[in-house]
């Protein structure tokens, strides 16, 4: 070893040690005459100190470091001077009295520096990986991320679940994102789909009869990316055999409570409260509420019904009672939205949601609601909005009408907007929430017809089936999403282990008997070797971690992220391939400005 210590370890208590350490140099300082080296690596900063005694050659060589440099250093521990105790410091307390410095390897001048306060911007940090990733919050991150598999895998191990990896190279499977796609060499014209979960595997796994199944796994979606979606990411995925949903709540439950009292330190409180999806979208607009603030949506679509306001009366009386006048009352903020930030507020719900608009109300003085529309109202409907709202003085209200879609996504909007805006979110909250009985079919406007709303093998819940040829919209399915801080970070389904309900979800889905042959036939013929009940759920990783590390970005707990055109800055993938290898997968480029 070139080192006996890390920059991390030493205390008063090495006092007196010979120790050797290796690392960058964060910084050189100067102080009349003595220099000063602060040493770093993954485990700390130490401060080494060189005076006159080491000599004329050993001082100049330390004139001339540079940040980032690595050397070598030898000397005796000692305690720093009364009085200059660096408190920050976990190595504080001491200093290494240098005997020796040896170069290992000169830097370049770096493009930023690991440890300065100022971050630099996210291209120069993802170009220079290897740099940002020397700064201690990433290391940290990490090593977080370490940390929160490695319990995974304590905690599946000791209740006997196999950790089995599943083929990269395989089929398109339905979990509805876009595939990406490997041409075959040997077999040309064809491909093979990098997996967007091992979910067809998994449960092919249980007809193998490995009743509880894990994996650590690398998923693939081709699909728009955002601050918690990445092109791969990481699922901590499971099934497992002769369960119901409860089962799978409860196991995830206890992997919870294990991970925030050994990685963070902290105690979660058992169960995990669940709602329906329907009361999600009524008191949250969202699926993935975030609770860890008020501001509920209230329905006023009764009331709006008879006010000379063609935007609330025709929003509240549209075909099927499909259309819905809802509002939130976002307390004590009347004074701290100007008409212009009000005027931002609606381009933003119109540009981000394709929303007409938003209206407004603001809770006066005397209790009266004033806004340019009140005019439109009468005394008792204004009393009436007011009283279910329960606006009080000062108040701010904010009405979106429209589809029942539309309000959900202007009012979780707004609502996630203005608690961040007004701070009302305690950051060191960690609220998780089940959502389950999720809708099993979603109406495709455009391509009118029902698709999944999670994947074609889940099971409906057996009550519902009635409803299979009438009112395909009411059958729910034993769907569970796990949310934490309105993040969703997990997903999974009871799965259809029957062939004749499966065959009703794929007449259902316009799926023919053959098109599903061509595509999971492998898995319909599996299923009836003996199927045993099952089902399963995946965990977000890359989002558990962001969320425990208190991140705002999954970017930033992944080691080499894509960024949002799916682009790796540091080594340029994706990069156009020699024509030999083109034409040995017989591919040939459409368009020739791409070879430019
Ligand atoms: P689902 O598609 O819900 O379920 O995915 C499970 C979880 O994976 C995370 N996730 C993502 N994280 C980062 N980037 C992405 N692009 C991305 N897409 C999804 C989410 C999500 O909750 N096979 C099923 C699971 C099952 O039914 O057992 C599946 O993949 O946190
Ligand atoms: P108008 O009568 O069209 O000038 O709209 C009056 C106010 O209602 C404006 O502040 C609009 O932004 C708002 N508004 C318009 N359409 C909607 C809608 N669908 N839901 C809520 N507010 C709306």
């Amino acid at each position: 070893m070139l080192r006996t210590k890390t920059c991390g370890e030493l205390r008063k208590e090495n006092v007196g040690e010979f120790v050797v350490l290796a690392g960058w140099v964060d910084a050189v300082r100067d102080h009349s005459g003595i220099l000063f080296i602060n040493l770093r690596d993954r485990y700390g900063l130490t401060q080494i100190v060189f005076s006159q005694g080491v000599g004329n050659e050993q001082l100049d060589l330390v004139r001339s470091l540079h940040p980032e440099d690595v050397v070598q250093v030898s000397g005796v521990v000692q305690l720093r001077p009364n009085g200059i105790v660096n408190k920050k410091m976990l190595t504080g307390e001491i200093e290494i009295k240098s005997e020796q410095i040896t170069v290992l390897n000169r830097t370049q001048v770096v493009p930023f520096q690991p440890t300065s306060p100022e971050i630099p911007a996210e291209e120069m940090r993802l170009k220079y990986r290897y740099i940002d990733l020397r700064r201690p919050v990433m290391q940290n991150a990490l090593g977080l991320r370490h940390r929160i598999t490695k319990v995974m895998r304590d905690y599946f191990d000791e209740l006997n679940f196999v950790e089995v990896e599943t083929p990269v190279l395989g089929k398109s499977t339905p979990e509805g994102a876009r595939d990406y796609l490997v041409p075959s060499r040997v077999s040309q014209g064809e491909f093979y789909a990098l997996p967007q979960s091992p979910q067809l595997y998994k449960q092919i796994l249980m007809i193998a009869g490995y009743d509880r199944y894990f994996q650590i796994a690398r998923c693939f979606r081709d699909e728009d990316l955002r601050a918690d979606r990445q092109p791969e990411f990481t699922q901590m995925d499971l099934e497992m055999s002769f369960v119901d949903m409860g089962d799978i709540i409860e196991t995830i439950n206890s992997l919870m409570v294990r991970l925030m009292r050994e990685v963070l330190g902290r105690e979660l409180q058992l169960p995990i409260p669940q709602m329906s999806y329907d009361e999600a979208m009524e008191r949250f607009g969202h699926d993935a509420p975030d609770l860890r603030f008020g501001m509920e949506l209230v329905d006023l679509t009764d009331i709006a019904k008879g006010v000379d306001f063609r935007v609330f009366s025709d929003a509240a009386s549209m075909e099927n009672g499909k259309g819905r006048v809802r509002a939130i009352n976002v307390k004590g903020a009347a004074e701290k939205y100007s008409r212009k930030d009000i005027d931002n507020l609606n381009r933003w719900v119109i540009e981000q949601f394709g929303a007409k608009g938003v209206a407004w109300f603001k809770v006066d003085a005397e209790g009266k609601l004033v806004s340019p529309i009140s005019k439109n109202f009468s005394e008792e409907q204004l009393h009436q909005i007011s009283k279910r709202l329960c606006a009080e003085v000062g108040d701010f209200l904010l009405f979106s009408a429209d589809s029942f879609g539309t309000t959900c996504k202007v009012l979780n909007g707004l609502r996630r907007r203005l608690a961040v805006e007004l701070g009302l979110i305690d950051a060191d909250e960690m609220n998780f929430c089940w959502i389950v009985h999720f809708p099993m079919f979603d109406w495709d406007e455009e391509e009118k017809r029902w698709v999944a709303m999670h994947h074609p093998f889940t099971a409906p819940i057996k009550s519902d089936l009635c409803f299979i040829e009438t009112d395909p919209d009411k059958i729910r399915a034993e769907a569970y999403d796990l949310v934490l801080n309105g993040f969703e970070v997990g997903g999974g389904t009871i799965r259809i282990h029957d062939s004749r309900v499966q065959s009703q979800v794929f007449d259902l889905l316009g799926l023919s008997m053959e098109t599903a042959k061509s595509q999971f036939g492998f898995l319909l013929e599996a299923l009836q070797f003996g199927a045993p009940p099952h089902g399963g759920i995946a965990l977000g990783l890359d989002r558990l971690v962001m969320l425990f590390a208190g991140l705002d970005n999954i970017r930033d707990c992944i080691a080499f992220p894509k960024t949002t055109k799916a682009t790796d800055l540091m080594t340029g993938a994706p990069s156009k391939v020699a024509q030999k290898q083109l034409d040995e997968l017989a591919i040939k480029i459409r368009n020739s400005e791409l070879d430019t």
